[in-house]
């Protein structure tokens, strides 16, 4: 697992330095719908990851953000968010991150989260723990909820439907000691894994957003479950994420 784990390091930190590099510089921007965003970074983050991955695993199969890698017939499935945080990154909102993880057999074996302004690299293998920088990760042991700091995100198209997270968001709002929402999903988990948030929801997720994120978490000595309290997927698009202290409050929340 650890030669995954080092080609994923590698690939995460070079589509970093990319990001800082050209952070506030003057970048194309495309909308992919109403609100969603891509910009250049994106796609050239996107191509430096997969042709890393591929130079040294030409077999496994990709799925990414921004395009697509054809039939995913493989038993290892890279799966990456390039630039996690395109939103942020469009408005020069330093806040953003990369994100690779590796299934092998349909399980999450390997996932990195690197945050390259503040230069962390999130890392965990499934059934060997996580760390950040090389030091060990542990989730919070806070409780109860009113004690504890929260984070969600929005769906892009939030105003097509119900699912849009306002009566989730105003629940915990009022119970918990405050909610961050700073628009990168895989950062909110990685920080669910380091204690930093106490528990994270969101709903509207894709496979790229979760993948390494929710390995973090559970090597962190934490709980992550879809909505319903059921084992999570990363092909589901609702999740749960805490320090399992508050896993069975948050439900009660989000089921009521
Ligand atoms: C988005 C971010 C955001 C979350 C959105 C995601 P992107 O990913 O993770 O926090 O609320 O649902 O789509 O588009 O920046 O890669
Ligand atoms: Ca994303
Ligand atoms: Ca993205």
């Amino acid at each position: 697992m650890h030669n995954f784990l080092e080609a994923a390091v590698v690939a995460a930190r070079a589509a970093g330095e990319l990001q800082r590099r050209r952070l506030w510089s003057d970048i194309d921007i495309q909308f992919k719908g109403e609100t969603d965003l891509v910009t250049e970074v994106d796609r050239a983050c996107e191509e430096l990851i997969v042709t890393t991955l591929r130079s040294r695993f030409p077999d496994h199969d990709i799925l990414a953000e921004e395009n697509d890698y054809g039939e995913l017939r493989a038993s290892h499935r890279w799966i990456i968010d390039p630039l996690d945080g395109t939103t942020n990154y469009a408005h020069g909102f330093p806040w953003f991150a990369v994100s690779i993880a590796l299934e092998i057999d349909g399980e999450v074996k390997v996932g990195v989260v690197f945050q390259p302004v503040l230069d962390e690299m999130f890392s965990a293998v499934k059934g060997e723990g996580a760390w950040l920088n090389g030091k060990r990760l542990a989730v919070s042991g806070r409780q109860p909820l009113r004690q504890c700091l929260l984070a969600t995100g929005f769906p892009y198209d939030g105003t097509c439907d119900n699912e849009n997270n306002l009566d989730h968001f105003c629940r915990f709002q009022l119970a918990a000691r405050g909610i961050r929402r700073a628009g990168a999903a895989a950062l909110d988990l990685a920080y669910v894994a380091a204690g930093r948030l106490d528990g994270y929801w969101e709903c509207k997720l894709k496979p790229w957003d979760m993948a390494a994120g929710s390995l973090l978490v559970e090597e962190a000595g934490g709980r992550v479950t879809n909505h319903r309290g059921e084992s999570h997927s990363v092909y589901d698009h609702r999740i749960l994420a805490s320090n399992g202290l508050i896993h069975e409050t948050m439900l009660e929340y989000l089921t009521a």
